[in-house]
């Protein structure tokens, strides 16, 4: 292509990412003035009712994502060649998908109000495990929505594990939340977990066929385990954005019928899919 249509097409995705960004600012109620005018005036241009209907945490956590998502397109841009993993030493990067994450745990409240038997088992006494737990935010989710519940979260990434004892430490739920340096490819326990989610994006491909045999030792009879995906539109250019994120990040882009045999490989028993219209998209299977 010749400079002058390359430059075009580079300017038309220019306003295209500015325009998120904007987004993000409108979200965070800036101070009134000109400037908050103008983000009002963008944001409108976008859709008229972008910012009403909308509670302050439901805001919050859109803007969360697209903090880590632009995040992770600037580290894309300035570091191309770098290998494949989760070692961003960024805390905004870790803490905003740490809070974007939080919605995996309504989404796994909305499968139990579908299910009875997962809503009687998460109203007992019981110890949920969350793999892959980041800055905490899941972990420490999961103990407000089940207050029977104790929760331990895994990783094997320091800066996290720091920032997700920080978060602990303010969430008033130290006593029923924990944090431990732990790879899943290590987890040796049994019959232990009413229920279990597992960070998908984030585990190498070749270590997940064990993992999965590890969580279905790990998981009590009749446990639960949710693993989690991202979800993008079905067009071709979200779902090669989502695949080059995810590669990044040093997981694979499972599709869900992938998911699917592998939890059955396991031992496991699919029991449903949870797609939504965000992000994130779960797949439930059960021990039995
Ligand atoms: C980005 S987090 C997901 C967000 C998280 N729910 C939060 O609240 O921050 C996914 C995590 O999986 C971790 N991970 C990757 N491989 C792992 C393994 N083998 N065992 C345990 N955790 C692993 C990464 O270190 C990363 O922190």
């Amino acid at each position: 292509m010749p400079f002058a249509p390359a430059m075009k097409l580079a300017m038309g995705l220019i306003a295209e990412a500015e325009a998120l960004a904007a987004y993000g600012a409108a979200l965070a109620n800036p101070e009134p003035g000109p400037i908050a005018d103008q983000i009002g005036a963008v944001t409108a241009l976008l859709a008229p009712d972008a910012l009403s209907d909308l509670k302050p945490a439901e805001a919050t956590m859109i803007r969360s994502y697209i903090r880590s998502f632009l995040r992770q397109a600037m580290d894309l841009l300035e570091n191309p060649g770098r290998p494949a993993g989760w070692a961003f030493d960024d805390p905004l990067i870790l803490e905003n998908i740490g809070q974007g994450s939080k919605q995996l745990v309504r989404m796994i409240e909305e499968i139990a109000v579908k299910t009875p038997a997962l809503s009687e088992r998460m109203a007992r006494a019981g110890k949920f495990l969350d793999v892959g737990s980041g800055v905490g935010w899941i972990s420490i989710e999961a103990a407000r929505s089940w207050p029977a519940f104790a929760v331990e979260g895994i990783d094997i990434f320091d800066p996290a594990l720091a920032l997700a004892e920080r978060n602990l430490a303010q969430s008033g739920l130290a006593e029923r939340v924990s944090f431990r340096k732990l790879s899943i490819a290590d987890l040796n326990i049994r019959d232990t977990y009413a229920a279990a989610f597992f960070a998908g994006p984030f585990v190498p491909a070749a270590i997940v066929p064990d993992a999965l045999q590890r969580l279905h030792a790990a998981i009590e009879p009749g446990g639960w385990l949710f693993f989690g995906l991202f979800r993008a539109s079905p067009e071709p250019l979200p779902q090669a954005l989502l695949k080059l994120r995810v590669l990044r990040s040093g997981g694979y882009p499972w599709t869900p019928p992938e998911v699917r045999t592998l939890l059955e490989a396991a031992g496991f028993v699919w029991h449903g899919d949870q797609p939504s219209d965000g992000p994130a998209y779960i797949v439930t299977a059960r021990k039995t």
